[in-house]
């Protein structure tokens, strides 16, 4: 599927374990968090539909959303991010409409996240998505900082 603001070549796609290396530098950068790569494939196996993946004409990954399914009915945005020298064209947008619609596919009704509450960028991007903030999560991350969850019905 081409990327709808006829920008360079960019496809969406699923999850492949190649991703990995791709997908944890992105993390590293853009969420400050090392996983065990053996997670990322762990978390696509119950719901692969979920893990999206944005490649550019190389077929190498610039951006993803990882969500799971973890309470009955919802879908949970346990990852999302794009190449910091991608931001700006409209591969999230991409990437959080395909969510949306693969999660009505699946019947989900709803939909939850966590953000840092200092990560202005994300929640402006959520709340056009019609998110809203339903509890605060005292000391959430791993250096301390607060998160907000954020959640929508679908
Ligand atoms: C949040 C994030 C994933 C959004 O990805 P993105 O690819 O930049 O998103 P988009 O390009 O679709 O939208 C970003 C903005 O660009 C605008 N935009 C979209 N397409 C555009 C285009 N072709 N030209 C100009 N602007 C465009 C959007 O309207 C949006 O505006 P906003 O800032 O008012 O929300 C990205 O900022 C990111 O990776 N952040 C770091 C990681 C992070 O914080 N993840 C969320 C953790 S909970």
């Amino acid at each position: 599927m081409p990327l709808p603001t006829g920008r360079p070549a960019a496809t969406l796609r699923g999850f492949r374990p190649g991703d990995v290396p791709f997908v944890a530098t992105i993390v590293a950068e853009a969420l400050h968090e090392r996983y065990d790569p053996g997670l990322y494939s762990s978390l696509s196996e119950e719901w692969p539909e979920g893990f999206l993946v944005a490649a550019d004409s190389r077929d190498v990954p610039i951006g993803f959303l990882l969500g799971v399914n973890q309470v009955a009915g919802e879908a949970r945005v346990l990852m999302f991010a794009v190449d910091r020298t991608r931001r700006n064209e409209g591969i999230g947008t991409w990437l959080m409409d395909a969510f949306l619609e693969r999660s009505r596919l699946r019947g989900f009704r709803r939909l939850t996240l966590e953000v840092r509450v200092s990560n202005a960028t994300a929640i402006r991007f959520y709340t056009r998505y019609r998110y809203s903030v339903v509890d605060l999560l005292r000391g959430y991350y791993s250096d301390g900082e607060d998160g907000y969850q954020m959640a929508r019905d679908l």
